[in-house]
């Protein structure tokens, strides 16, 4: 009885910080919150967010440049350096300096550094050149930035003709968007559509710079 109680009181709690959380964020988007860091590495984020698994739509390959936007820890930083190789590079751009300090420290303990700028910035106005990009990826970045309209407009000056974007959300993002909101922005924003993989719990959407 006493395990019962435990447990449903985790639970209650668990469901009412998140109810609390996605209210919050509905009526403003906001930035990972820096002390919230180590969700973002959890093991049970690992298991649906395996970092060569969630890339793998986006088709990185030998060469490729990348913008990581809203790189956070950097998770997914060096999976793509390493997908990129010695004649790709990664630029990672985050707004919170801590966080970029983290993903820092975990491209250089994977002796991938070489293959990786990073970039203090917020998303509206990218220090990055015109048409200098392939893809721009951003997970569980798209909902945590306000004016979507800006940030593809940058987008669109940072990518290369033909250039890629790729967004992932996931459900226990308290921001978390839905695919049909999502995809409505992206057409409305003049990118084409190239197809979505995933489930509603957590789903990767890829698009075209015309
Ligand atoms: C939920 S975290 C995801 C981090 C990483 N992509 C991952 O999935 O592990 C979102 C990240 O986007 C960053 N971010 C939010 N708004 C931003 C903005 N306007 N410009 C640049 N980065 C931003 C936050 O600081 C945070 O690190």
């Amino acid at each position: 009885m006493g395990l019962l109680n435990a447990l449903s009181f985790g639970a209650g709690l668990l469901t009412g910080t998140q109810i609390g959380l996605r209210a919050v964020w509905q009526r403003a988007p906001r930035p990972h919150p820096r002390v919230l860091a180590g969700i973002l590495e959890h093991p049970l984020r690992l298991k649906y967010r395996d970092p060569a698994q969630t890339l793998g739509p986006y088709g990185l390959a030998e060469g490729t440049r990348v913008l990581d936007l809203g790189c956070g820890t950097g998770l997914f930083t060096g999976e793509m350096a390493r997908q990129v190789g010695a004649s790709g590079v990664v630029h990672a751009v985050d707004i919170q300096a801590a966080l970029l300090d983290r993903a820092r420290q975990r491209v250089d303990d994977a002796g991938l550094a070489a293959r990786v700028r990073f970039h203090h910035s917020g998303a509206y106005r990218l220090p990055l050149a015109d048409e200098s990009v392939d893809i721009a990826i951003l997970i569980a970045t798209f909902s945590e930035i306000p004016n979507s309209l800006l940030l593809l407009e940058e987008l669109r000056r940072v990518l290369k003709p033909g250039g890629r974007i790729g967004i992932s959300e996931e459900i226990p993002h308290p921001g978390y968007l839905p695919a049909p909101v999502v995809r409505t922005r992206l057409r409305e924003a003049g990118f084409r559509y190239g197809g979505q993989q995933g489930n509603g719990f957590c789903y990767s959407l890829l698009y075209f710079k015309e």
